[in-house]
């Protein structure tokens, strides 16, 4: 779906920064809807798009290197505000005649390099500033220095080593900001972004779930009409939206597929299914426990299991749409930071993550539906609520597809599939009763493949040991272990060693990522 109802965009063009993404969410988190294209999006697409106003994001790179991202000149003759971002604003100024140069190279630049947080001080006299205190601390993290800015450009605030933290052309609506007004350590920052937007670029705030949802709602009809619609359906926050938003939009003429590979946690496919029950929707579940297991016996290494997971989940899905006949359509539950595309490419894979709701490369359907493409994941959950999915399935922690197969080090076993889940759902249960669940991101057990001597009663026990996993973390690329309360470990530790038979022993993980990955495998 595209942004068809004439509401407001605002363009992001992505130089490569690290907070590509945040920008767009900061943006979003005012109501105005916006997009993040890579820089290299052409003049007419540009024009095409009839954004209200641009933002360049930081990046890498030094704008006076000669390969390094540059605009299109005519971009500053459209009439569209723009605000310049860290290396946006030096682009500002390399563009329009200003001077950027390496801030040590540079006698009066020589100590301008500034990292991490600054006392500044702001000309709240403009409207980007307006209403803010003159005072306050901005997040830097800029290696060069604009030893002039450009003519019409007034400084719009400074640091006690930096005299153009930020440059301001009124007339034109070009703002430049060398710190970075989307991270949190920036005070006030998102208040810099809710100016630039209401204030220059005359947003109105039109971008709210409800809105999104009706849109959304009638869209797929029209595009649907008397079509037929297969969903894989994993349990997951985004195929279960994107389930619901069908389910509303086609009742039955939505297919939805849940293949249950015997690897999911304690009570899952009932929870799922309970969900969907007020919908009139074709709800499938395929128990495909055996089969899983079959093929992944003896198996241990962990790129062999997801890739075997992934494999036969297909054949599954494939089997199971057979049955229902033609369908045109094939949904998918992708979410918007899946279809950015970086301005600067691919960072490298650790993981092959094998997504269960994947494209099989048979599939001989009309077209494919991706209805939550535009929205990011905090979006995605609040259209879930808007919905009416129970707040279980929406604020779910996210579950990787292959599963507890991937939580089982070594060799997987019905038994052992069994004493995780037991152990797993316990650990859950202690977190959610002490109010844990929404301050750790994800958090799980994991069964070794350790055995080790202990005492139970008055015999020896030689059994498993389970280790949990608890993690904070924004964005799963980089996490922190979580600082869960000795109290509540104690529990669970207590709970799964009682409990759960086979387990007589339970740690804790305390590495971070990196070096670990947040999964065991
Ligand atoms: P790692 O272990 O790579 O995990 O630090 C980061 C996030 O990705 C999830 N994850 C997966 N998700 N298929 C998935 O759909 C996979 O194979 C997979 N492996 C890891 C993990 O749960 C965490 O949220």
């Amino acid at each position: 779906m595209a942004n068809s109802s004439q509401r407001q965009l605002v363009l992001i063009l992505d130089f490569g920064g690290q907070y590509n993404q945040l920008i767009a969410r900061r943006v979003r988190e005012c109501k105005v809807y916006c997009e993040v294209k890579s820089y290299t999006i052409s003049i007419e697409e540009i024009q095409a798009m009839r954004p209200i106003g641009i933002i360049f994001t930081g990046g890498p790179n030094s704008v006076y290197l000669p390969d390094s991202p540059k605009a299109d000149p005519r971009i500053f003759q459209l009439g569209i505000p723009i605000l310049g971002i860290c290396y946006g604003c030096q682009l500002l100024a390399y563009h329009l005649g200003g001077r950027v140069v390496d801030a040590q190279e540079d006698p009066a630049g020589a100590s301008a390099r500034e990292y991490g947080k600054t006392e500044t001080l702001f000309d709240t006299s403009i409207r980007l500033f307006s209403g803010l205190p003159e005072k306050g601390v901005s997040w830097m993290s800029h290696g060069d220095y604009m030893a002039k800015a450009p003519d019409g450009f007034s400084l719009a605030a400074h640091s006690a080593v930096c005299p153009n933290v930020a440059i301001a052309d009124e007339s034109r609506g070009f703002y430049g900001v060398q710190f970075h007004p989307e991270v949190n350590h920036t005070e006030n920052g998102i208040k810099m972004i809710h100016n630039f937007l209401y204030q220059v670029c005359g947003a109105v705030g039109d971008w709210t779930m409800e809105d999104y949802c009706k849109i959304a709602v009638r869209e797929l009809r029209e595009k649907i009409g008397d079509g037929r619609v297969l969903l894989a359906l994993s349990g997951g926050v985004d195929s279960s939206v994107a389930a619901a938003l069908l389910a509303e939009a086609v009742g039955n003429q939505l297919t939805c597929v849940f293949v249950d590979h015997g690897l999911m946690r304690k009570n899952e496919g009932d929870e799922v299914e309970a969900a969907f029950a007020k919908w009139n929707l074709n709800f499938v579940r395929v128990d495909a426990e055996t089969r899983f297991l079959l093929k992944l016996a003896g198996v241990d290494e962990p790129e062999h299991k997801r890739k075997i997971i992934g494999e036969e989940f297909i054949r599954v899905f494939e089997e199971e749409s057979k049955k229902i006949g033609r369908v045109e359509y094939l949904a998918q539950g992708t979410i918007y930071p899946d279809v950015i595309e970086s301005g600067l490419g691919d960072a490298a894979v650790i993981k092959s993550h094998h997504n269960v709701g994947g494209l099989p490369d048979y599939v001989d359907f009309k077209e494919i539906l991706e209805p939550l493409r535009l929205l990011f994941k905090d979006e995605v959950r609040e259209l879930g609520r808007e919905l009416g999915l129970p707040d279980y399935l929406v604020m779910r922690q996210p579950f990787p597809g292959p599963g507890l197969a991937i939580r089982i080090i070594g060799d997987i076993t019905k038994e052992k599939a069994d004493m995780l889940r037991e152990a797993d759902a316990i650990f859950r249960e202690e977190m959610a009763a002490a109010g844990q669940d929404r301050l750790v991101n994800q958090y799980f057990a994991a069964l070794t493949n350790m055995r080790s001597v202990g005492v139970m009663g008055d015999g020896r026990t030689y059994d498993y040991a389970v280790a949990l996993r608890g993690v904070t973390t924004s964005d799963f690329m980089t996490a922190d272990w979580a600082r869960i309360p000795y109290e509540v470990l104690d529990r669970v530790s207590v709970r799964i060693v009682n409990e759960v038979p086979g387990v007589n022993r339970v740690f804790y993980d305390i590495t971070s990522k990196p070096p670990a990955t947040v999964e065991l495998e």
